[in-house]
Parts: C-alpha cells; sequence; structure tokens
C-alpha cells in the first residue's frame, strides 16, 4: 500500500472517504458538498441509516457534473476507540470496505474534530496490515483473494506529524509481513538452510548476522539441538543477530530467541496425520525474531538488540533420536528425551543458552509455538507468558493490551520443578502427569536461564489464523513483532 499525505482537499477527483463522526457527522469538506448539493450528504446518512459504531458505511456515487466521482462514509464512534488497537482496527475496516468494492486507491479524509487526538499512523497501520496476502501459489487470478486496494493520500492538517509517525509503523509492517510470509511459507520451500538465508539477507538493513553451521553446533556441543535435527536430511543452522542502535554502549538490553522447527512430524513419537500440515508454521518464533529485528533495524532504535534463531527440522528416520536416548546440552546438563515431539524445548534449551552466553544480554525473550496444551489452556487468543521477572512481565502485559496483541501470565514457579525429574538424566523434557503441560515446557526452558529477566511466550495459539481477523487475514499472524517491539520503546523511554 502506497501512502501519501497531503494538507488540503485540492484536486478531489476519484474516491472519497470520510469518517462521520457520531453527533458530528458533517466535517468542514463534507459539510460544503453538503450545502453545495442541497443536502445530498444528509440525506444519504438518514435514508441508508448509517451507524456511528465503527463497523458501517455508505457508498454514494456521484452525478456527472461533480468533481469526484465517489464518496465512502464510514460511521465512527471516537469514544469506543481505547488504545492504539482500536484505532488500527478502524483502518482495518476501511480496507474491508475498499476491498469489498473492488476500489483501487482514495483519498483519506480524517479532519473531522478538533477536540479529538485521533491517531493517524495508526489507522493507516490498520489500513495496510489487512492488505496482505499469500498469493504467491495460486497461478490462476480468480482463485486468489485478491487485494484490489494499495493507495492512499491522507488530507491532513497535521500531515506532517503524522507522516514522521507513520515512519515507525511502515517499518512494523515490513516485520510483520516478514514475519506473516515466513510463517505461511510451505515445509518444503523453507528448510532450516533457507530459513538461514532469509536471516541473512537482513543484512542489507544494518544488521550484523552470523550464521553457525552444523559443524560449528557440534564444536559448540549443542547436544540438545543436535539431536532433533538428527532424523532429518535437511541440516541444522542456528543464526545470530545484532542491531547496535546505541554504540556508545557495549551491552545489549535483549537478546530475544525462536524455535525454528521448520516441519515437526513429532519425529519418532510421530503426530497424528490429521493436521499435521500446520506444523508447518512450528518455526512461527524464528520467524517473529526476524520480523521483529528487521522492524528495529528499519526504524534504527536506539538500543543494543540481540537475537539467536534454533533452526532444525523434526523427523523420523534411521537416523533419528529415540525416545529414551539421553543428550548433552551446550550447558553440560543432560536430558533424557521421552517424547520426540516435545523438540521446541530441546532447541530452545541450547538457543537460549548460547544467547546468554554470546550476548549476556539484561532480557531475554524466548518465543515458541512450544505447545498444544496452551491452546487447550486459554485459546488463540493470547500467548501464555512464563517469567521469572514480575516487573519485565508487567511491563509486557502493559504493552500487549496497548497494541492488542495481549499475553496471559501462567505459573512457573518451583512447585512445578520435580515434574520433569528423570532417573537416569539431570531432567526429562516432559512433564510426568498429564496436567499443566505448557508450564513442563516453560519450567525446562528455565533450567538453561541463567541471571538474567527472562520470559517465555508460548505462541503456539497465535502463529496462525483459520479466519480472518481485524487487521489479520487468515494465515500467519506475525503476532509477537508488534508486541515486542512497542516493549522495545517502552523500555527504552523508561
Ligand atoms: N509444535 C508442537 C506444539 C504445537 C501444537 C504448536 C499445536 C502449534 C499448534 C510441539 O513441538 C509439540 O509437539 N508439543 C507437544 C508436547 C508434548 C509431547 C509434551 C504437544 O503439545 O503435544
Ligand atoms: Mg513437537
Ligand atoms: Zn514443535
Amino acid at each position: 500500500m502506497q501512502v501519501s499525505f497531503l494538507e488540503d482537499l485540492k484536486n478531489d477527483k476519484g474516491t472519497l472517504v470520510f469518517f462521520c463522526i457520531k453527533n458530528n457527522p458533517l466535517e468542514k469538506y463534507l459539510s460544503n458538498i453538503n450545502t453545495k448539493s442541497k443536502g445530498f450528504i444528509n440525506k444519504a446518512i438518514k435514508i441508508s441509516g448509517l451507524e456511528y459504531n465503527n463497523n458501517s458505511n455508505v457508498e454514494l456515487i456521484l452525478p456527472q457534473h461533480s468533481k469526484a466521482d465517489r464518496i465512502i462514509l464510514i460511521g465512527v464512534d471516537y469514544s469506543k476507540i481505547n488504545n492504539v488497537y482500536d484505532w488500527g482496527r478502524l483502518g482495518s475496516y476501511v480496507t474491508s470496505v475498499l476491498n469489498t468494492k473492488k476500489i483501487k486507491k482514495i483519498k483519506l479524509i480524517v479532519s473531522a474534530l478538533e477536540k479529538i487526538k485521533i491517531d493517524e499512523a495508526n489507522i493507516l497501520y490498520g489500513m495496510v496490515l489487512n492488505t496482505y496476502r499469500f498469493n504467491k501459489y495460486f497461478t490462476e487470478k480468480k482463485k486468489k483473494r485478491e487485494n484490489h486496494f494499495n493507495k492512499v493520500t491522507l488530507i491532513s492538517k497535521n500531515h506532517k506529524i503524522i507522516k514522521s509517525k507513520w515512519s515507525r509503523y511502515n517499518a512494523l509492517k515490513e516485520g510483520v509481513f516478514l514475519t506473516r510470509n515466513l510463517v505461511s511459507e510451505p515445509s518444503n520451500n523453507l528448510t532450516p538452510s533457507l530459513l538461514a538465508k532469509e536471516a541473512a539477507k537482513l543484512k542489507s538493513y544494518g544488521l550484523k548476522v552470523n550464521i553457525l553451521d552444523e559443524k560449528k553446533l557440534k564444536s559448540l556441543k549443542m547436544g540438545a539441538l543436535l539431536g532433533v535435527a538428527q532424523g532429518s536430511a535437511n541440516k541444522p543452522f542456528v543464526v545470530s543477530l545484532e542491531w547496535k542502535g546505541n554504540p556508545k554502549s557495549n551491552t545489549y538490553d535483549f537478546s530475544f530467541v525462536g524455535k525454528g522447527v521448520t516441519f515437526d512430524t513429532g519425529g519418532i513419537s510421530i503426530k497424528p496425520s490429521g493436521g499435521m500440515e500446520e506444523m508447518k508454521y512450528d518455526m512461527g518464533g524464528s520467524a517473529v525474531v526476524l520480523g521483529l529485528m528487521k522492524s528495529l533495524a528499519l526504524s534504527k532504535v536506539k538500543s543494543n538488540i540481540s537475537a539467536v534463531v534454533g533452526l532444525v527440522e523434526n523427523m523420523p528416520s534411521g537416523t533419528a533420536q529415540r525416545p529414551g536416548d539421553v543428550v548433552t546440552s551446550m550447558s553440560g546438563k543432560t536430558i533424557e528425551v521421552i517424547n520426540t515431539d516435545a523438540e521446541g524445548r530441546l532447541v530452545l534449551a541450547d538457543a537460549v543458552w548460547y544467547a546468554q552466553k554470546t550476548f549476556k544480554p539484561k532480557n531475554l525473550i524466548d518465543l515458541a509455538t512450544l505447545t498444544g496444551a496452551i491452546i487447550v489452556g486459554i485459546g488463540q487468543e493470547k500467548a501464555g507468558m512464563f517469567s521469572n521477572s514480575d516487573k519485565l512481565a508487567a511491563l509486557l502485559d502493559k504493552a500487549g493490551k496497548e497494541v492488542g496483541e495481549q499475553v496471559w501470565n501462567m505459573p512457573i514457579d518451583s512447585s512445578y520443578e520435580k515434574d520433569i525429574s528423570s532417573d537416569i538424566a539431570d531432567m526429562k523434557n516432559v512433564g510426568s502427569g498429564r496436567g499443566a503441560g505448557s508450564t513442563a515446557g516453560a519450567i525446562f526452558v528455565k533450567r538453561f536461564i541463567k541471571d538474567v529477566n527472562w520470559i517465555h511466550l508460548d505462541i503456539a495459539g497465535v502463529t496462525w489464523a483459520k479466519s480472518d481477523k481485524p487487521m489479520i487475514p487468515k494465515g500467519g499472524t506475525g503476532f509477537g513483532v508488534r508486541l515486542l517491539e512497542e516493549m522495545v520503546i517502552k523500555y527504552i523511554n523508561n
């Protein structure tokens, strides 16, 4: 979507989109048109029954002698808008309306009320997020879910301020779209090595990217991650990324770590075939980390940020690891692999350890599509959050509520530790009972966390949308990019 800005409506051709506000629907341009047309706008609002609920519109095709071809009125109630997410949602609605009418470009007039602080940048963000499509594999145009709308000129007196604010959201959009593309990509075209190549492309945004191949992983003794990878013909990789936005400091404020299982069959503890295709998105954590790093680099955040993604494919084969195998992680701790389908935590064990050793970050946040149990527990609206720092968790919770990517604080106290004790190794990779499956995963990862503020986000439920949501066409959601970007900005400004 192309975005441009203008101070005034000069050449009012084409399609004009107006926000009509409850109790005060006719802003100055509209009221002008209304007067000139002897009350046409007022009549249209009345006859069409336009509702002021942020979810209603009326289309007016204009007669031959008028300059513009059509006007679309969006019924808005600003009192129902409470945070940046709600502004985005309104923008997203505008895109839906335009796409159903196959409209390609518009002029958007939002200069409605002086008293209300309108968040135009977030309206634009919501608009553009809803234009996303993953159409690359359709060869027939009619089967595509087309996005028609791709150009907006925003008309506002504050266009300069909005333009500078927009650059942050444009960067964010770039990151979210990268994440969505990677999550939606089928696993035959996104093996660990191909995903590592995608990460390497981020060098062009000023990120330092370091790719560790299997030989290097062996020399680092990443036995937990390598054990998962050993059943696959596609070799594993670990990739680290660095953004030095604060060159005066040599410490990292954050390290983000992502699970990148490019396909999870379950391994020898194989999954049922029904729905297994969904496991292409088991690299969602790594995709969020890459999208986030792209966004942070594009908006040149003034902070040093590092990242690590662990990229493997979990396959059953003659070389695959067996239930009951014991592996030694990079930390030196040993793990009894009871279930080869609990592979994400094995990948994270070495990835978080490597991130801590290499970058010594102040805060570490890992993201992983780790457990089906998190979906059973809290569904697909929120990510499960597990943390050793109430302060960091509170900050993320706040960020989540504002941007509409919510997290829910889950238990991870020491009472759960015994769940993963093994008879023959330092720990086993699954819990003993049937309960608290997501906590068992988190408590396992915690064993590899040392003296760092840490959050584990279980994003198994939020990475994929089975149906359209505001700002999210069905498919890969990109959940986490915006949340963590907001968190970084909040942290810097604290
Ligand atoms: N990748 C899965 C978790 C998952 C499930 C992600 C559904 C997205 C949607 C993970 O590797 C897994 O298989 N977890 C097991 C853990 C169990 C063996 C302890 C699970 O959730 O069943
Ligand atoms: Mg699994
Ligand atoms: Zn998995």
